[in-house]
């Protein structure tokens, strides 16, 4: 196979997102298949989606295959499932996803995937210090990049806030549950982001997730001292970022 090719698994809420990446441009080299997450979305019934997706192409043998979780991974294991079923909790999906697809994978935190994808093809590509890469979505996803190094599972979506979870307070789902205008959203945000800002000092901000398409909304009401830009790689970010990962990590897998 070529080895500028590879494939990314993106596990959301509500869909299971795949398509075979480009390496070289971090575009998709087939359409992207979405099949819906199934509910409940248990580790098995989600193994078998990715199968099914994966069914859909005719992957070469040694096409390295990366999955996100919308969770933290360590060493293949979640620890922590904020908004999947919760039986995700303590299981190794590298090793449930390899007897399942049959083929190693490489298990990544889908903002850590969405974030790698904007340093290597995006938003932070060449940007020194410190990028934090925010993706607003269902929950609040966080990738911080340091020196093009990604520092995994900083979780920072989980901060408190006046008491309260960010990501309960701030989240595009949230805005999206609650009615609220974007200039409504947005003094949530700048709750947000001021608090990271004054607790890590990054040099930039990248926002992503489906909402970024709509950055013009609510990025201008933001009063920071850190640049704060869209995600170049919108939603594709997460399926890029694990395909790119896999292909720089999956012989280790
Ligand atoms: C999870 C993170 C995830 C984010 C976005 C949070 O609730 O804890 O691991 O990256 O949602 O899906």
């Amino acid at each position: 196979m070529s080895k500028d090719l590879a494939f990314g698994i993106d596990i959301g809420g509500s869909g299971v997102k795949g398509a075979v990446v480009d390496l070289k441009t971090g575009q998709f080299a087939t359409d992207r298949v979405r099949i819906p997450t199934p509910q409940p979305a248990t580790p098995k019934a989600v193994a078998n989606t990715c199968k099914e997706l994966i069914d859909q192409f005719d992957l070469p043998e040694d096409m390295p295959i990366g999955i996100t979780f919308p969770a933290p991974v360590r060493r293949n294991v979640i620890l922590f499932m904020a908004n999947l079923d919760k039986s995700w909790e303590g299981v190794n999906v590298a090793k449930l996803m390899k007897k399942k697809l049959g083929r190693p994978v490489y298990a990544v935190n889908d903002a850590d995937a969405a974030g790698y994808a904007e340093v290597v093809y995006g938003a932070a590509k060449g940007v020194d210090g410190l990028v934090i890469v925010t993706t607003l979505g269902t929950g609040i996803g966080t990738a911080m990049i340091y020196n093009g190094q990604l520092q995994p599972n900083t979780e920072l979506g989980h901060l408190e806030i006046n008491g309260k979870d960010a990501e309960t307070r701030a989240s595009a789902g949230v805005r999206e549950k609650k009615g609220w205008s974007f200039e409504k959203w947005a003094k949530k945000l700048q709750e947000y982001y001021s608090h990271v800002e004054m607790l890590f000092t990054p040099d930039l901000f990248v926002v992503g997730g489906g909402v970024s398409k709509k950055h013009d909304k609510f990025l201008p009401l933001l009063d920071l001292k850190t640049e704060i830009v869209p995600a170049k790689l919108f939603n594709t970010a997460g399926i890029v970022g694990a395909a790119a990962l896999a292909a720089k990590f999956c012989k280790d897998c």
